[in-house]
């Protein structure tokens, strides 16, 4: 992992980013997407980072090649829930398993904790063993499960929220 680069995401990420987030939209339950997304769409979910401020994203790129993201984005809209975001990470399926999301998911929270957000939150579709395990190691805690929250591919799935603390941990 040692030649993996950490950065923000940039515009020219967008076709990397739209590739790996289909790939799972296509393939799993892991996000309730069902259609693809179009690239317009893409864009205009990427136009909402910047870098710095409560909404960031994160890409790890090897050799020039985008092989993983991780962002913060809104977490709902009324305006007390401002301080509070949601988090996101996926990883391209052959580089799973090797630290990358933790490394994504440990610049991602260095980033947020200059900012003024108190609690972050993630949402797993079960079973997600790796996602599970990456939330818990990341200092997140299961604080409940919607069952049957969702149907894709003609099945109800339960998701799983994970909670945690940004300005407290260090
Ligand atoms: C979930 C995901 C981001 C985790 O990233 P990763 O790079 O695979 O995970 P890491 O190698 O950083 O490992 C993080 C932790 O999970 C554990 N882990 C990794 N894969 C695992 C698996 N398949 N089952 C159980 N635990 C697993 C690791 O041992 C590690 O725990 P530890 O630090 O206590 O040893 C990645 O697997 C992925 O992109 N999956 C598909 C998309 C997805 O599920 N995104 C999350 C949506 S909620």
């Amino acid at each position: 992992m040692s030649d993996t680069a950490i950065r923000h995401a940039e515009s020219a990420d967008i076709s990397a980013l739209l590739d790996i987030y289909n790939h799972y939209v296509l393939h799993t339950p892991i996000t309730f997407d069902i259609e693809p997304r179009t690239r317009a769409q893409r864009q205009e979910w990427l136009d909402q980072f910047r870098s710095s401020g409560r909404y960031q994203c994160f890409v790890a790129a090897q050799g020039g090649k985008v092989i993983g993201w991780a962002c913060s984005t809104r977490f709902k809209e009324r305006e007390a829930y401002a301080t509070s975001v949601e988090t996101s990470v996926y990883c391209v399926p052959d580089h799973t398993g090797r630290g990358l999301g933790r490394q994504l998911y440990a610049r991602l929270f260095e980033a947020l904790q200059a900012e003024d957000i108190h609690r972050a939150y993630g949402g797993i579709t079960l079973p997600n063993g790796a996602s599970v395990a990456l939330h818990e190691r990341m200092g997140f805690r299961h604080i409940g499960t919607y069952r049957e929250v969702g149907r894709k591919f003609g099945r109800f799935w339960d998701v799983a929220l994970f909670e945690r603390p940004v300005a407290a941990l260090g």
